[in-house]
């Protein structure tokens, strides 16, 4: 499939709504969206663009879809530990006359404000004076924060002990987070770039906006930056991934806090009782990612509770069954698709390891960049990773109830290998 829907026209729509910047590296899982898209609304590919581009067509199930809401539990455990532990009762015992505001922007599916609000939680802060919000561009994304279900890899870095107490499994996929960390977070759906952030009732005393900046260019950098600054406190602090700490240049100044970097708005005095003194830029090397918890989660660990328990007590531990996949193994192949994007190996194996754990789009997204790389003859792969490939394209494509997409993946499935398994449980009617 190659990119015919992404075009000039697309990329500048999509940035000038979202911010988002389409490079080569990220055309595939767009077009890839805008075909899903059309299929769910019963429209040809050209026709949805058309008519969002448009303006005939309603724009918000279409930034839903072409948004990467890539999140998970405790990915920035650190700095929420600093922000938690450390920043947060300093300001309460400071400012006791005042509200505490937290906001985790973008949010994604709440993985990041509920992490915080659990981290309050274990630390015993049940002050009410502390508000916690989310707020992202997907109304789809909020929704599913709302419902408060996660699958399994959302718990990939949360420590057992820690999702046992605080997850029910609802299936052996679906884990459920407790209701009342759920009533914990107010979410809000908002465009930073070009909403009224003000209506997020802020200011702020701590942002947490990870991972979105690196989705722009410099010039809308820059306006998310003003954004940012306009909800943060004069004497608030900002923390971003370590992969975007050099973004934060206009209007903020870096500081150490904890072991960890943080951003404070341009002005806050450095050494005030708040924080020490700022490091400087060539200090800010980053750090690696926070080491796995001893006992990485398990599905044993949280297995749905027999029926007639589910109501009344803890989920009970077993040592038996299924293993979800390794949360190393998906950290090896990020690791390896970082230095190469295009690394059949890693994308096959990132598919194959998400698509394990449920997240059944962001393995279509690898599947989609690897056979389109393969199409173009940007790489190479043995003929059994491509049969792979394609056999598991289709299934996936057929269990989101894509079958007319999934067709031409099992017709070119059927031209390599007419007969593979997946093509006979097809013709058997179990696929
Ligand atoms: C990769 S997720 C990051 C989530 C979380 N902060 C984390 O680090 O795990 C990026 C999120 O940014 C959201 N997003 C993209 N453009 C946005 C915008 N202009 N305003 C608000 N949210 C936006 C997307 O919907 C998506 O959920």
């Amino acid at each position: 499939m190659s990119t015919t829907y992404v075009d000039a026209a697309v990329c500048d729509w999509v940035r000038s709504t979202t911010g988002i910047s389409i490079t080569r590296d990220n055309a595939a899982p767009v077009e890839l969206a805008i075909r899903l898209e059309a299929e769910r609304r019963r429209l040809s590919p050209a026709e949805l663009v058309a008519g969002v581009l448009s303006g005939r067509l309603p724009a918000q199930s279409f930034i839903d879809a072409i948004t990467t809401n890539e999140s998970y539990f405790f990915r920035a455990q650190k700095q929420m530990e600093v922000a938690v532990g450390e920043l947060l009762p300093e300001r309460l015992r400071k400012q006791p006359e005042r509200d505490q505001r937290l906001l985790s922007i973008p949010c994604a599916r709440g993985e990041e404000p509920y992490s915080m609000a659990i981290l309050l939680r274990e630390r015993g802060i049940a002050d009410p004076s502390v508000r916690l919000m989310g707020a992202d561009i997907s109304q789809r994304c909020l929704a599913d924060a709302r419902r408060g279900e996660f699958g399994a890899l959302a718990l990939r870095r949360t420590d057992a002990v820690r999702a046992k107490r605080w997850f029910r499994a609802v299936d052996a996929r679906r884990y459920r987070l407790d209701p009342t960390i759920v009533a914990r977070v107010q979410f809000h759906r908002i465009n930073l770039l070009t909403d009224d952030v003000v209506a997020l009732g802020g200011p702020f005393d701590i942002l947490f906006c990870q991972n979105l900046l690196i989705y722009f260019d410099p010039a809308t950098i820059a306006r998310a930056l003003a954004a940012l600054r306009r909800l943060l406190r004069p004497d608030g602090w900002l923390f971003v991934d370590h992969t975007e700490w050099n973004l934060p240049r206009a209007g903020f100044q870096m500081q150490e806090r904890g072991g960890c970097v943080g951003f404070r708005p341009s002005g806050t005095p450095l050494t005030d009782a708040m924080g020490p003194p700022p490091v400087s830029r060539r200090r800010a090397v980053p750090k690696p990612p926070p080491a796995l918890p001893a006992r990485p989660l398990t599905s044993t660990a949280l297995r749905p509770e027999p029926p007639s328990r589910a109501a009344t007590g803890p989920a009970r531990v077993t040592d038996d069954a299924f293993e979800p996949p390794p949360p190393t193994a998906l950290d090896a192949f990020d690791a390896a698709l970082a230095q190469a994007p295009l690394d059949s190996a890693a994308l096959l194996g990132k598919a194959r390891v998400l698509a394990d754990g449920g997240e059944e789009l962001e393995a279509l997204e690898c599947l989609e960049t690897l056979l389109e790389a393969l199409d173009e003859g940007a790489i190479q792969m043995p003929l059994d990773d491509r049969i792979e490939a394609l056999a598991l394209f289709g299934l996936l494509l057929n269990r989101k109830g894509l079958g007319g997409l999934a067709q031409g993946y099992f017709d070119e499935l059927a031209r390599l290998a007419p007969g593979h398994a997946v093509l006979r449980l097809r013709g058997a009617g179990h696929v």
